[in-house]
């Protein structure tokens, strides 16, 4: 059996500088804001798995639908012999890429879960045993450097998580997913889509209150990680969803007025009652949009399949 190697790109103390860094930045700002990426600790990762079986959250569903149905022309198309996955989580959808994939000789999971990666990794070594499984622990947000490995290759991208990054951040995303790619690699990646506003906003405000909870995790991690003393229960959950910008926002609107103090950084943060903090944006995107910002990069759509409701999209872009 090939045994499941693991490469570390962040240093074990890049996540608590982050989040200090984004902590003092954020809770400084005029809006206050949070990026979405700390609502992902383990309990933040298990309340996200639970979100992704509520009957109003209907992207999971959706994005794993065109996979089921179109694996295998995404495997005619690109033929790929390495497959790398960017925030790979529990890799649950990428069974039917791998399964599809019959050239496929290596699989990258890259994410900055450590426990995510090698559970998903091993039980995938284990079904697997001539597949190369190389897991690389890094923020995709960042810099990233990937082993060597055969071409043609795909990057995946799932989960409509592109929507998270605001448009600047999307930019600089894609154009550093393009400095990966050789001429006739590809790129798979899942958007969700423009639709009507409340099925948009029953998503991210759920009958069972899950999302609140999810949103509320974030204020858990920032007290655990940095001392900082906030009342979950002092906050409300809000989603909105702002028509301009197309895009879904998650706040956490301040009950009363309040001062909340982040001992690791010598903050002390004033909220008025009714203040906002901003902790997710989730971008919806339509075809032309996701093109557009795939040429800017450096890539050209080739493929759009959605589900039967044209409520998710994957697309394939090709590195020119
Ligand atoms: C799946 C990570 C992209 O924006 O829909 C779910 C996370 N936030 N409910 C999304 C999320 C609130 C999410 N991503």
């Amino acid at each position: 059996m090939s045994p499941l190697r693991v490469t570390r790109t962040l240093p074990e103390d890049a996540t608590d500088a982050a989040l200090r860094a984004d902590v003092q930045h954020g809770l400084t700002a005029t809006p206050k804001t949070l990026p979405p990426k700390w609502f992902y600790d383990a309990r933040g990762s298990e309340l996200f798995e639970e979100i992704t079986g509520l009957p109003e959250y209907y992207p999971t569903r959706a994005e794993r639908e065109i996979l089921a149905d179109r694996a295998a022309e995404i495997a005619a198309a690109t033929h790929a012999r390495t497959l790398v996955e960017l925030g790979s989580g529990s890799s649950e959808k990428t069974r039917y890429l791998i399964d599809a994939l019959t050239g496929l000789d290596t699989y990258i999971p890259v994410d900055v879960s450590e426990s995510a990666l090698t559970q998903a990794g091993e039980a995938l070594v284990a079904d697997r045993p001539e597949l190369a499984v190389h897991a690389v622990i890094a923020d995709f947000t960042g810099r990233m450097t990937l082993p060597q490995a055969p071409q043609p290759r795909l990057v995946a991208f799932l989960g409509g998580t592109l929507g998270n990054l605001l448009p600047a951040e999307r930019a600089a995303f894609l154009a550093a997913v393009r400095s990966l790619l050789a001429p006739g690699d590809a790129l798979l990646l899942g958007t969700d889509l423009v639709k009507d506003e409340k099925v948009l906003v029953r998503a991210y405000d759920d009958e069972a209150g899950v999302t609140a909870e999810f949103n509320k995790n974030v204020l858990a991690v920032v007290n655990r990680e940095l001392g900082a003393d906030f009342e979950p229960g002092a906050f409300e959950h809000v989603a909105v969803w702002d028509t301009e910008n197309e895009w879904i926002e998650m706040r956490l609107r301040s009950l009363a007025a309040q001062t909340v103090k982040v001992p690791a950084l010598g903050l002390a943060v004033d909220f008025a009652a009714g203040e906002e903090l901003r902790t997710e944006v989730s971008a919806k995107f339509r075809k032309e949009g996701v093109a557009a910002e795939l040429t800017a990069a450096g890539l050209e759509l080739t493929h759009w399949w959605t589900d039967a409701q044209d409520r998710f999209a994957l697309s394939l872009s090709m590195a020119r």
